[in-house]
């Protein structure tokens, strides 16, 4: 199983990786399968999944349910919850809670954090008691509103420094990772240098030690024009649409179920054939 000393060592070594969103049982096991070694329950899911404009909607028991069912798909990966607007900000024992939550019922072996400030004070303490903690700083999708949008951040010299400042209070206090959002790539590529933790990057061009992407947006799923940053590896959408067209031609027209699709007096039964599709049995 991927641990946060593995992660560590990847950087020690060279080696960069990759994390992905997963926000479902069926995505962690594939993406768990395919080798990923770090999954985040990202935040995201509350724009990808259910369809909010911003993440700020997000609520615990949201992240909680989709959380759990990640650690149920996922063996080997390490994985992440995404602590939701407002379930750390009001205090340090706020944040302490909720993060305990994620690890004891949700199975996560670590939480993710945004912005620095305050929020390397929490780490100090969440890492003080044992739960590992991935920071988030750049362009933070919970700070939207005062940001005035998604907007790329660390763009003038005094952002920069800020960035900076709060990536390095974040390591201080015991974080093992950053992600970097939204920054230019010379931002980026300080700041990995100047941190011993890896940088995890998400629109922060290559010279980070990882890099993220959410799920649905690698996939194809999400409709309109890809951000610049996203590297579609799929077109989901387009075969998900072709399948259901298809499927609905094919009933319309009595192609579907033809006469291997139906149960003989003596074949499987159907609900070991379900398990089978689930569960890969
Ligand atoms: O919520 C999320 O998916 C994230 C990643 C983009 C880093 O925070």
């Amino acid at each position: 199983m991927t641990t946060v000393l593995d992660v560590q060592r990847f950087k020690d070594e060279g080696r960069r990786f990759a994390m992905l969103t997963a926000y479902d049982f069926l995505s962690a096991r594939i993406l768990d399968e395919a080798g990923i070694p770090i999954l985040l329950v990202g935040d995201s899911l509350g724009m990808v999944v259910l369809g909010h404009p911003t993440t700020l909607p997000v609520t615990m028991e949201d992240m909680l349910h989709h959380a759990k069912a990640v650690s149920r798909g996922a063996r080997q990966a390490l994985l992440v919850g995404d602590m939701p607007f407002m379930s750390y900000q009001a205090s340090v024992e706020q944040a302490i809670t909720s993060a305990g939550r994620f690890v004891q019922e949700a199975g996560m072996h670590a939480v993710k954090l945004e912005g620095g400030g305050r929020v390397i004070e929490i780490t100090r303490r969440l890492t003080e008691i044992g739960i590992p903690v991935m920071g988030h700083v750049g362009l933070t999708p919970q700070f939207v509103h005062q940001m005035g949008g998604f907007k790329v951040q660390g763009k003038t010299d005094a952002q920069a420094a800020h960035i900076l400042a709060d990536a390095r209070g974040l390591e201080q206090a015991g974080a093992f990772s950053i992600v970097l959002e939204g920054v230019p790539s010379k931002l980026a590529s300080a700041i990995t240098h100047a941190l011993r933790i890896p940088t995890i990057g998400i629109g922060a061009g290559p010279a980070t030690d990882g890099q993220v992407l959410v799920l649905h947006d690698m996939l194809g799923l999400t409709s309109g024009k890809a951000p610049k940053f996203v590297k579609r590896y799929a077109n989901l959408a387009e075969e998900i649409a072709r399948a259901a067209t298809a499927y609905a031609d094919d009933v319309r027209d009595g192609k579907f179920p033809g006469p291997e699709h139906e149960y003989s007096a003596n074949g499987s039964a159907p609900t070991k054939d379900r398990e089978e599709v689930r569960y890969g049995g």
